[in-house]
């Protein structure tokens, strides 16, 4: 009688007992990989961080391989400003900012009046950071972070200029996807090099940058502000030109690069 109550015994395998395991294990693997990604966040932001520190350096040349970054990055004086008037501001924390957060905000953000949005990138923050290369309290250099798009991704990098607020001193992209071999061009050194010397703005004060189909006819009036194109990767060149175009210009950078040539025409 005892024998025939006793509960009959659930086989190991059956359907409950591999429902079980399989949540189990998933469970505790998923666990796992949400405590590994949180414990790394942290790791992850800071060598982000360093690394777009490297970029700055390097566009201002003083990156040195092998020294520490943080270190160098002490020479850069990293300020904000306002777009509209091209003033500095004070008390923004750089750690907490992000720019195209920002410009996607009602709050911190404005839409880019369609007339002068020649980058297409429809709103961007009200606040920009600039990074202040000094040598001896003496301003070297300016470095704007600029992004637009180009054929297949944005393009995010840096442009450093003068303190005449109108020599390009290099420009160096340290984010994009465009195609290996063709609009992957712009990261290279032969054609990143033509850059150093370039003047951003003509004598109307407009941006007159290009990156031409071609190659600059060095005798051309225009060769000043123009740049050899990406040989089968044009549209590249041209996501490259017209960010360059946004960012120095009216509604960008432009006030605040006009308030520099003017101070670097009164010390003259
Ligand atoms: C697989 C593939 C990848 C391409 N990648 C790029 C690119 O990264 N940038 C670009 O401007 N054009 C790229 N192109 C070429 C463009 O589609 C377009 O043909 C070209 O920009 C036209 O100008 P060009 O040939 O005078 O430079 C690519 C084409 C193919 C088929």
């Amino acid at each position: 009688m005892a024998e025939e109550q006793r509960k009959p015994k659930r086989s190991k395998d059956s359907v409950a007992n591999t429902l079980i395991v399989s949540i189990g294990i998933s469970l505790v693997a998923s666990v796992m990989v949400a405590g590994t990604a949180i414990a790394l966040k942290p790791v992850q932001e800071r060598n982000e961080e360093r690394f777009r520190q490297q970029i700055i350096l390097d566009v201002a040349g003083l990156y040195e391989p092998g020294a520490d970054i943080g270190e160098l990055f002490t020479r850069i004086d990293t300020r904000f400003i306002d777009l509209d008037s091209g003033s500095y501001v004070d008390g923004i924390d750089e750690d907490e900012f992000d720019a195209e957060l920002a410009a996607r905000d009602a709050e911190t953000g404005i839409a880019i009046p369609p007339g002068a949005d020649v980058a297409n990138l429809r709103r961007r923050a009200r606040l920009a950071p600039v990074y202040l290369v000094r040598d001896n309290e003496v301003l070297e250099q300016i470095i704007l972070p600029v992004y637009g798009p180009g054929l297949w991704s944005t393009m995010r990098g840096f442009l450093a200029v003068n303190p005449d607020g109108n020599t390009v001193r290099g420009l160096r992209f340290y984010e994009h996807a465009e195609t290996p071999g063709l609009g992957d061009q712009i990261d290279k050194p032969a054609w990143r090099s033509q850059w150093a010397g370039k003047q951003l703005f003509g004598d109307d004060d407009q941006p007159q940058i290009d990156v031409i189909k071609g190659f600059v006819d060095v005798n051309s009036a225009g060769a000043i502000h123009q740049v050899d194109g990406l040989a089968g990767a044009t549209l590249t060149g041209r996501g490259v030109a017209n960010l360059i175009r946004y960012w120095t210009g009216p509604n960008a950078f432009g006030p605040y690069l006009a308030l520099r040539r003017t101070e670097a025409a009164s010390d003259d």
